[in-house]
């Protein structure tokens, strides 16, 4: 290894993003490394969105997103795509985070390459492989090869041990999730414009509590998305309500969400927020009713209740913290437990703590010092 260490990050999807780009700041004002990033574009829009607002442009971007990509397809064209851009760069670690198939897909290359890969929100676990699918089987591949593994949580660590992962390159370092957190309400702070963009919705929605909701995965396409659609239009019927939904880009996500919501005055179905946006819904919210995995987390942090539209979740700190409660896809279980949170105040009040489990905005201060150690 040179003196400079070079540190390639990767990261392609828009939890990916913005949860890399706190560790990509803090790489790029350390001398003691040589910050390189690329990025695969499995997601294009919202990829790009993140970018803009962090102020990063990376060193290589694969652009390889095509409309509804499957798995399979997309996971070969990010190992080649990948391997090639390792190839040029040669780095002494690849860092990738997550779940996605573009961090797992850049470990199997840098694995291939005998490339020591450093793995950012490493150890969950929910404990089923088909919830969720097939982020869990991702994971479990990218702690097989990690040399360096930062768990968010003494329990993500504590799941390595448990698969006999070497103890000493397990390190609890928070996750980065709550550093961006952190960077972006600094921001909106300074430059409050950022997060203007909702004030027609916030003044037709002046008089109501707001619900923001997000959907997007792939084991509950079908059924599952079928049931959060139709929960969400029935707890529309209530006129002291209105939802805000951003709706992912996936059209999987979209055809049903117009089909069954399109239309209905209080609900506004828009394009993908920017993240100083995301995070201001969250503020207005009354609560969040999400199946996404980073809402999991900042919502505990910002103090708003959290009902995770899924079978199972590998952050059971939210649960244990009592900001977040798992609701599955059944739309009766859903409206119910909306209804409880919405009418009793006490059920509210024990919900609405902020908690914050996932880390104190650090972690990426952790994770830079342990890949220039
Ligand atoms: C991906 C990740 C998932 C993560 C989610 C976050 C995998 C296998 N899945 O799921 O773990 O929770 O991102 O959002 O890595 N699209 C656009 N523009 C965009 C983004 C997506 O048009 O900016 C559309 C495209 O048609 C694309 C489709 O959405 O083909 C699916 O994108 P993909 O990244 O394959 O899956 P996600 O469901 O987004
Ligand atoms: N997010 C965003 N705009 C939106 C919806 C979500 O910026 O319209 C952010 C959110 O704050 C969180 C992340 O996107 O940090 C979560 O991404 P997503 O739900 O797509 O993926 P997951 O976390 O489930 O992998």
């Amino acid at each position: 290894m040179t003196d400079t260490r070079r540190i390639l990050t990767i990261f392609g999807t828009r939890p990916e993003a913005i949860k890399m780009f706190p560790l990509v700041h803090a790489l790029e004002a350390d001398s003691r490394l040589e910050s390189r990033v690329c990025v695969s574009g499995q997601h294009r829009g919202m990829l790009d969105q993140v970018l803009e607002v962090s102020g990063i442009t990376p060193h290589h971007d694969l652009d390889l997103m095509q409309p509804d990509q499957t798995l399979d397809s997309l996971t070969a064209r990010l190992l080649t795509g990948l391997g090639q851009v390792m190839d040029a760069e040669q780095p002494d670690w690849v860092v990738v985070q997550g779940d996605t198939a573009t961090a797992m897909a850049g470990a199997m290359a840098a694995y291939y390459r005998k490339i020591p890969v450093a793995h950012v929100e490493a150890g969950l676990r929910s404990g089923n492989i088909h919830h969720p699918w097939p982020e869990e089987v991702n994971r479990k591949i990218i702690g097989t090869i990690a040399a360096l593994h930062c768990a968010p949580t003494e329990t993500s660590a504590a799941a390595l041990r448990r698969e006999n992962v070497d103890p000493s390159t397990i390190h609890v370092t928070g996750n980065t999730v709550i550093d961006a957190l952190h960077w972006i309400t600094a921001r909106i702070r300074q430059q409050p414009e950022l997060a203007r963009g909702l004030s027609e919705l916030e003044a037709r929605f002046a008089s109501k509590r707001i619900i923001g909701v997000t959907s997007h995965r792939r084991e509950n396409f079908g059924d599952g998305m079928q049931g959060i659609a139709s929960a969400i239009r029935r707890l529309a019927a209530r006129s002291d309500v209105a939802v805000i939904f951003p709706v992912h880009l996936n059209p999987n996500v979209g055809r049903v969400m117009q089909a069954e919501l399109g239309g209905l005055d209080n609900v506004a179905l828009i394009e993908p927020l920017d993240y100083p946006h995301f995070a201001r819904l969250i503020d207005i919210s009354t609560l969040m009713l999400t199946d996404s995995g980073g809402v999991q987390e900042e919502a505990p942090a910002l103090g708003k209740p959290v009902l995770v539209m899924r079978e199972t979740t590998e952050r059971p700190e939210g649960v244990e913290a009592g900001t977040a409660r798992l609701v599955g896809t059944d739309a009766d279980r859903i409206i119910a437990e909306t209804n409880r949170l919405l009418d009793d105040g006490e059920s509210y009040a024990a919900m609405a703590r902020a908690h914050n489990p996932f880390g104190d905005g650090h972690s990426s201060a952790r994770i830079v010092d342990l890949l220039a150690g």
